[in-house]
């Protein structure tokens, strides 16, 4: 049989956490923007509990067979003693050139999966292992933009050790009397609380416990504006325009259900109308932090702006949603680069990154065998 002339796509999406269905529907999108004509596409699943399924199974949950169904077939197939049993059917194909990783929030956006595809010693979409995992952690990103200059909101960290050493009361009088509590390694608004008293205070770090040891307790912006901005590229990177997201009034802020179960009282203004200045700041800003962490290929960088006009760095996702609804992709549409063109892009970018990283390891190693320099 003839070998792949086109490039060959590794699509992984699923994953076990709270965005496992927000990542279903993003790889949906990516691959039928994918030109067709260039590319081969293999899907990877990773199911609920954190173990792959083979391009054929995963293509059955993507037509749209029940997943936990197939899911349960294909582990009664696995050797569950093997310690590879989890990732095993991810090496299935050898010949994918380029893995295009969409699982969103904990083991897609942390480090881990990109950590796995090093190993496996092949180009991929998005930020290596450092940047993904600074940046999915809130209280790793605020220390490392504010040292460049990035102004975000101010914050306490606490841990379960720590937490007796703070109340409400202490808090608010650094903080405001309105407070965020926010798990530190967490995304889709679980676990998020903003409380205003002292009962209310426990109650939200108890739940934003179940979800992280480490809690950032943040100053609130009163009735925020909230504004996304798109970033592509490696070394060079280019910004999008900005978005606005519009939460309805009576909400307390962008929740879980606003987000993923009925978005219809949500408003996207694709792009927003805002001053020449603040459009300016948060550019650069979306620009500087980019850099800043480290960030390859792709991030969506969310601002919280005050009643007068000041912009805070409020959180980086580097691996953003490509639902139907989502801003990264829309913001590129209106700044003149198509869906394909994005991908496309995007493919070329793991590509570059993959052969500057193999050209630093391969130029200054391997160190010469030992036993040639001892008796020098
Ligand atoms: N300091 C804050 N002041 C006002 N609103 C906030 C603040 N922090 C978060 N929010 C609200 O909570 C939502 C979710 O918080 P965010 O930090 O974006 O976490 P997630 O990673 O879960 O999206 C935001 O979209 C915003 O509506
Ligand atoms: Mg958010």
């Amino acid at each position: 049989m003839e070998k792949h002339k086109k490039q060959h796509i590794g699509l992984i999406f699923g994953g076990n956490s709270s965005e496992h269905d927000v990542s279903k529907r993003s790889a949906h999108n990516i691959y039928d923007a994918m030109d067709k004509e260039r590319y081969d596409v293999s899907l990877f699943l990773m199911t609920k509990n954190g173990y792959f399924l083979d391009h054929e199974a995963s293509s059955r949950v993507f037509d749209g067979e029940p997943e936990d169904e197939v899911a349960k077939q294909e582990l009664a197939k696995l050797d569950l003693k093997n310690p590879l049993a989890r990732i095993i059917n991810l090496a299935e194909e050898s010949d994918i050139d380029v893995f295009f990783p969409i699982i969103h929030g904990n083991l897609g956006e942390d480090g881990t999966i990109q950590g796995l595809l090093r190993l496996l010693h092949k180009p991929y979409v998005g930020t290596a292992i450092l940047g993904s995992a600074m940046s999915f952690d809130k209280d790793i990103t605020k220390k490392i933009v504010k040292l460049a200059g990035v102004p975000t909101t101010r914050y306490e960290v606490i841990t379960p050790l720590t937490a007796e050493q703070y109340s409400y009361e202490s808090l608010s009088d650094e903080l405001g009397q309105t407070l965020f509590i926010k798990p530190a390694n967490q995304g889709s608004s679980v676990g998020i609380h903003k409380v205003e008293n002292a009962e209310e205070y426990s109650e939200g770090i108890r739940d934003a416990f179940r979800y992280d040891s480490k809690v950032l307790i943040e100053e609130a912006i009163e009735g925020p504006e909230e504004l996304e901005i798109s970033i592509l590229g490696n070394d060079h990177p280019i910004a999008s325009k900005i978005g606005a997201i519009r939460v309805p009034k009576d909400d307390a802020f962008y929740t879980y259900d606003n987000k993923f179960v009925d978005a219809s009282q949500v408003k996207f203004d694709v792009p927003v109308d805002i001053s020449e200045e603040l459009a300016q700041q948060i550019t650069e800003m979306g620009l500087t932090t980019y850099r800043a962490l480290g960030l390859k290929g792709m991030a969506r960088i969310d601002y919280l702006v005050s009643k007068d006009d000041k912009p805070y760095m409020s959180e980086v996702n580097t691996l953003p949603g490509f639902t139907n609804i989502s801003l990264y992709p829309q913001l590129f549409a209106a700044s003149g680069i198509s869906y394909s063109e994005l991908i496309d892009r995007l493919i070329q970018l793991a590509i570059d990154e993959f052969e500057r990283q193999s050209k630093i390891l391969y130029d200054f190693k391997p160190l010469p065998p030992r036993d040639q320099n001892i008796n020098k």
